[in-house]
């Protein structure tokens, strides 16, 4: 009796072992998944008047599998795993375009994405790696 509980236990505790990459892993989107634009999100004025907003972007997180999902989830290990939308609020939840003034604020949409995706595939490309495009028509294409 005392042996075949011991032994159950041991067994519940190998499976969380093997089980738990794989559940995480199992947690990324599927492929047909497409980043947007966050509501309310401002555009530069042509002619006075609000841009359009670019393309949608689609992201496959199997072809990013080499990634560990913390390199983009950077907060994810600090939130016991839970994954958050990078516009969350307090997070990059700046709805402001692009302009002189804050070329460089991390806290605007714009920035946050492409800081992310095109310095990682312009530094695999300087690599000789296989990587990702940098033309705004490749990603901006939904
Ligand atoms: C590696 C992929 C990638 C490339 C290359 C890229 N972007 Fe983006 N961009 C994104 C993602 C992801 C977002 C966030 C989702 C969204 O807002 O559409 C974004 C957001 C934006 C936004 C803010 C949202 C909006 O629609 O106004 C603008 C403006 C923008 N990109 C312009 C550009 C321009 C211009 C280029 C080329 C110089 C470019 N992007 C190249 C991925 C990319
Ligand atoms: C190369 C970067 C990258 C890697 C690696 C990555 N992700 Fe993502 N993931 C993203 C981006 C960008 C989004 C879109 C988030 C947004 O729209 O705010 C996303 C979205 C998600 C979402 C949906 C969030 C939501 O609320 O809509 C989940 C869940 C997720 N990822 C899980 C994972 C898991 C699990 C891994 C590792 C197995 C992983 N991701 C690896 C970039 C990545
Ligand atoms: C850690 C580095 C890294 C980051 C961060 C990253 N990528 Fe990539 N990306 C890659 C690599 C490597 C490939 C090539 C994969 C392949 O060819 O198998 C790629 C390929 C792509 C492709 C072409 C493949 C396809 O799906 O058709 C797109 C589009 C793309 N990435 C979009 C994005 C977007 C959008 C982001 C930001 C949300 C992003 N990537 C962030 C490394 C990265």
């Amino acid at each position: 009796m005392k042996k075949s509980l011991l032994l159950s236990l041991l067994c519940a505790a190998l499976l969380c072992l093997v089980a738990a990459p794989i559940v995480s892993a199992a947690d990324a989107p599927k492929d047909d998944y497409v980043i947007k634009a966050p509501a309310g999100m401002k555009t530069k004025e042509k002619d006075g008047k609000p841009g359009a907003l670019q393309k949608t972007v689609p992201f496959a997180h199997s072809k990013h599998a080499a990634a560990k999902c913390q390199e983009c989830h950077h907060t994810m290990d600090k939130d016991g795993g839970k994954i958050k939308k990078c516009t969350d609020a307090g997070c990059h939840d700046s709805l402001e375009a692009k302009g002189k003034d804050n070329a460089k604020e991390v806290k605007l949409v714009e920035n946050a994405f492409h800081n992310q995706c095109i310095d990682c595939h312009k530094k695999l490309k300087t690599e000789n790696k296989p990587t990702g495009p940098s033309a705004c028509g490749k990603c901006h294409t939904k």
